[in-house]
């Protein structure tokens, strides 16, 4: 029994079951453009961010259903459903996230265009064990950064920030977590080629943080905003500083690039265990 994944709560040598929630968030409490700490940088790279979801996450759900069919094993089969309903319900908030944003004037329509015509590339032109090993290798990225996410929630994700995406991101980085070994369980179980999982990884990881980059230029030239030195030195602090987002991350993503890896050789379980004692703000928006 593999201990790191969450446990069944009347049956601990199975995995705890894969459920979307339903949330109510109101996408009218973002009303600030840069609502992240004030900072351009920062807040770019959330909207880049929230921008790659939606079509992002449909072209995850298409990689895996590809392989729907072929699964045996009952339990994976009941995952991918949870899956399917968890990703699809992500794109879907963010789609409304993104629009709000919209409205106070970030281009991300444009960028999501961007985000879209390269996922568009990417289908026509790899085979279904590509898009698959694609997927595994940036849930995999999620689920990392969702770690970090859950634990500097208090310390740096409250200051500063007056938006509904506080409350979206720890559900979003909950559900990530909680389903971060389903592509990649059923690329083992279908696919099973560790030298292709390795080799789209490494791409995959350095790719990723380029293409956000690129969206937060977009997003910063078409809003016409000359970031300060001092949002700059805050933004390289966030991601570099002591405990910085990317720093901290990169040996983690590392661990992915080993033969015999599995998602659930990191423990992130106790970042579920009670998550509606822990985020009481998180739980108040669940309707289902
Ligand atoms: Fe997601
Ligand atoms: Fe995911």
């Amino acid at each position: 029994m593999n201990s790191a994944l969450p446990r069944h709560k009347n049956h601990p040598d199975q995995p705890q079951p894969i459920k979307p929630r339903r949330m109510a968030f109101d996408m009218s409490e973002l009303n600030e453009k840069f609502f992240f700490r004030g900072n351009p940088i920062l807040s770019t790279f959330l909207y880049a961010l929230s921008a790659s979801f939606p079509d992002g996450e449909r072209f995850f759900i298409d990689a895996v259903r590809h392989y729907q069919k072929d699964l045996k094993d009952p339990v994976l089969i009941s995952q991918v459903r949870g899956f399917i309903g968890q990703e699809a319900h992500h794109a879907h908030i963010h789609d409304h996230f993104n629009e709000r944003a919209e409205t106070l004037g970030m281009a991300m329509t444009e960028v999501q265009g961007i985000f879209k015509k390269r996922i568009m590339m990417v289908q026509k032109r790899l085979s279904p064990a590509d898009q698959l090993a694609i997927t595994s290798a940036i849930e995999h990225i999620t689920a990392t950064v969702a770690q970090w996410t859950l634990e500097n929630s208090e310390s740096e994700l409250t200051r500063g920030d007056n938006s509904p995406l506080r409350e979206m991101l720890l559900w979003h980085a909950m559900e990530e977590i909680e389903h971060k070994a389903v592509a990649f369980d059923v690329f083992r179980q279908t696919v099973n080629n560790e030298t292709l999982r390795i080799r789209w990884a490494k791409v995959v990881f350095r790719i990723f943080w380029v293409q956000m980059a690129r969206a937060q230029c977009v997003l910063l030239w078409r809003d016409r905003s000359l970031p300060s030195l001092q949002h700059v030195r805050e933004a390289w602090q966030f991601m570099w500083g002591e405990n910085g987002m990317r720093r901290w991350a990169r040996p983690e993503l590392d661990k992915y690039l080993y033969k015999g890896f599995h998602p659930s050789d990191i423990d992130q379980s106790h970042l579920l265990e009670g998550w509606h004692e822990s985020h009481p703000e998180v739980a108040a928006l669940q309707i289902a």
